[in-house]
């Protein structure tokens, strides 16, 4: 596997592998690689004829009260995991190659940056999209491979390529789960032994949630009781729940999802010091 450190090599293998008329999937990470990130250049390698990855730990999507100094690092480890995936390249950037000096541009996706993850962390998905764009302006990639278990990240780069007609085609991965149902995420290994045990109960309560939607019931009631139960099931805090459709992450505004619709159970909990995001699907049966 490559790995590339500066923007000049990135380029360089991109024009290697256009001339050898390879086609290449992209899974951009912050690193702390588990299987759900794996999952992504699998993916990714079933649509093309090369994966690549990043690993870039982005200093804009964090806010100053934030764990960008404390999130964890683990790159040898990380490039190990992405070579037995079958990854080809990984493109590891210096901060000055991604943000140069006297760097001042970003990119922002109005509306959709600014509900539910953005009304938590305003700056987030400026962050986000301004890497990303980027990432994929070094890297070149044919598809690029998002992860549905930040659904609206997913959502607002889906958004950011149309708009800016990157010409990238984008594909969503199912979220991969521990055996109690836990999303994987880099950010469980900040949990205690007892707290990772409580967080199975964040799952539980979401699929619970989403088979009470799809059945008709009503939305304000059923995510009043979710909020309810995922704080008797021990977490300490929870920023929202909230039923919306899966398109535009709009709210439904009727009192329950219409027959046939498609939604998105969303949500976000802290456990202790941890904050948790979750979400899953579900379609309103007739
Ligand atoms: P990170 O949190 O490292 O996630 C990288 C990718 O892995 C994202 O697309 C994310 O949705 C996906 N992912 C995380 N957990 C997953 C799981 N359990 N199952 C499947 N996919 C999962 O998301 C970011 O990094 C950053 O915001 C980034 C896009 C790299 C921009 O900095």
């Amino acid at each position: 596997m490559v790995v590339a450190r500066t923007r000049a090599e990135a380029l360089d293998w991109r024009r290697q592998m256009r001339a050898q008329g390879k086609r290449i999937a992209f899974a951009p990470t912050m690193g702390a690689l588990h299987a759900g990130h794996v999952s992504l250049i699998k993916l990714g390698l079933e649509k093309t004829d090369v994966a690549a990855s990043s690993i870039f730990v982005n200093p804009t999507q964090f806010a100053a009260h934030e764990d960008l100094s404390t999130y964890p690092r683990s790159e040898a480890n990380d490039l190990a995991k992405l070579a037995e995936a079958g990854c080809s390249f990984c493109y590891c950037p210096l901060p000055t190659e991604m943000y140069p000096p006297g760097d001042s541009t970003r990119v922002m996706v109005k509306d959709l940056s600014h509900i539910l993850e953005g009304e938590v962390r305003p700056h987030f998905f400026e962050g986000v999209a301004s890497v990303v764009s980027r990432l994929f302006l070094h890297v070149g990639p044919d598809v690029a491979v998002f992860g549905e278990k930040d659904y609206q990240q997913l959502l607002v780069i889906r958004r950011m390529v149309q708009d800016l007609g990157f010409g990238i085609e984008i594909l969503g991965g199912p979220t991969l789960r521990e055996a109690d149902g836990l999303a994987m995420s880099s950010r469980n290994a900040y949990l205690t032994a007892e707290e990772r045990a409580r967080s199975a109960g964040l799952a539980r309560v979401m699929r619970e949630t989403a088979a009470l939607l799809e059945g008709g019931a009503g939305i304000r009631a059923a995510t009043d009781a979710a909020k309810a139960e995922i704080l008797a099931a021990g977490f300490t805090s929870v920023d929202y729940v909230e039923a919306r459709r899966a398109d535009t992450l709009a709210p439904f505004g009727l009192e329950c999802a219409p027959v046939g619709a498609s939604g998105r159970l969303l949500v976000a909990a802290r456990m202790g010091k941890t904050r948790l995001i979750d979400n899953v699907g579900f379609v309103r049966r007739g």
